[in-house]
């Protein structure tokens, strides 16, 4: 991704492996500063997906498949390193699909290295098909975080912008601020500044606002995973989105390689969802914005159910939800995804 700090253009990777450890942009710090986190153990690596220094689906588990590598090199117990990242975050398959991958391959760097080239080069692939849909002025709505950031490189929900932007379409992007972590606010319009991408920045509760008065064409978000009945589950406060677009006939598509399908859970329901600490709500930044007294809750992601998505934008083209068992074919003929 193109990334310009102090004047300089530089075109960096959210992460990558060198000198057998693994690098990755610390997406804490965006947008104050563009800072590198070095993991050296498993260890490093779990605390990195954990304390969401590397975070998105399909980047944890390239972050995954460096540290297994990383930590096969090192002469680490591979079953206490699998079970130390494999145990961070539960709802993202892309983690579970890379630890599965490199077991087969037995760990070795050159596995990893292709992992994150597959994942890289299958979003690109997600960008040129979800393009197709974006038309000259046409204003999208995004919600998370599902840009190069989250991948590696291109995202899946930014990788259609990226390219309708690279080819000259003038779009403007609608971007939800993704309480409590602030996703939206913090890396997507980050991403989307990089890239010259016109956007605004909108509170998480006036998306309904804006789709009813038809200011919004079409909504593309991510997914963390997708069971086989094309149920979802991705950052807290899609279903909502989702249920709105349908609401005011806006098209609602999903953006995410074939890793992320989980054809082995039937519906949405059996995907386990993350919960994660009090203080992210309860607290922005250091400082406590709720009474003392007050305790929340704090569910990571959500599920939304298939009706409500118009299509899914794969590396295998566009699939509609009665349509993924034609999905599932051409995965079950894609060594890279058995
Ligand atoms: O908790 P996060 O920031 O890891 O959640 C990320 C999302 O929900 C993204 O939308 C999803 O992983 C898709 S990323 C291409």
């Amino acid at each position: 991704m193109k990334v310009t700090t102090d004047g300089q253009t530089k075109n960096i990777l959210a992460v990558w492996m060198e000198d057998n450890c693994v690098r990755m942009i610390d997406q804490r710090k965006i947008p104050e500063a563009v800072e590198i986190y070095t993991a050296r153990t498993s260890a490093d690596i779990a605390r990195s997906i954990k304390d969401m220094i590397v975070r998105g689906a399909p980047a944890i588990g390239v972050a995954a498949a460096y540290g297994l590598a990383m930590a096969k090199n090192a002469g680490e117990d591979m079953q206490k390193a699998v079970d130390l990242i494999g145990n961070t975050r539960p709802t993202a398959f892309d983690l579970f699909k890379a630890i599965s991958y490199m077991k087969a391959n037995s760990f070795d760097s050159g596995a990893a290295r292709r992992y994150a080239n597959e994942i890289t080069g299958r979003c690109k692939k997600i960008g040129e098909i979800g393009n197709m849909l974006i038309k000259q002025n046409s204003r999208i709505l995004t919600h998370c975080n599902a840009g190069a950031l989250a991948v590696v490189d291109w995202g899946t929900a930014l990788a259609p912008m990226r390219i309708a932007n690279s080819e000259g379409k003038k779009i403007t992007v609608f971007v939800d601020e993704t309480r409590p972590r602030l996703q939206g606010a913090r890396l997507t319009a980050w991403e989307l500044g990089q890239e010259g991408i016109e956007h605004y920045i909108i509170a998480d509760n006036a998306a309904g606002y804006f789709m009813k008065k038809g200011e919004i064409d079409l909504a593309i978000v991510g997914a963390d995973r997708i069971a086989a009945n094309g149920d979802f589950a991705n950052k807290i406060g899609t279903y909502e989105k989702a249920v709105l677009a349908k609401e005011n006939g806006i098209p609602f598509y999903v953006a995410a390689p074939g890793s992320t399908f989980d054809f082995s859970l039937k519906t949405g329901d059996l995907i386990p969802i993350e919960e994660r600490g009090e203080e992210e709500v309860l607290t922005i930044g250091e400082k406590r914005l709720a009474p003392e007294m007050s305790r929340s809750r704090n569910p990571a992601f959500d599920v939304t159910p298939s009706k409500y998505v118009t299509a899914y934008i794969t590396e295998y083209g566009l699939f509609q939800p009665d349509n993924l068992r034609t999905l599932k074919a051409k995965m079950d003929a894609d060594l890279f995804m058995r």
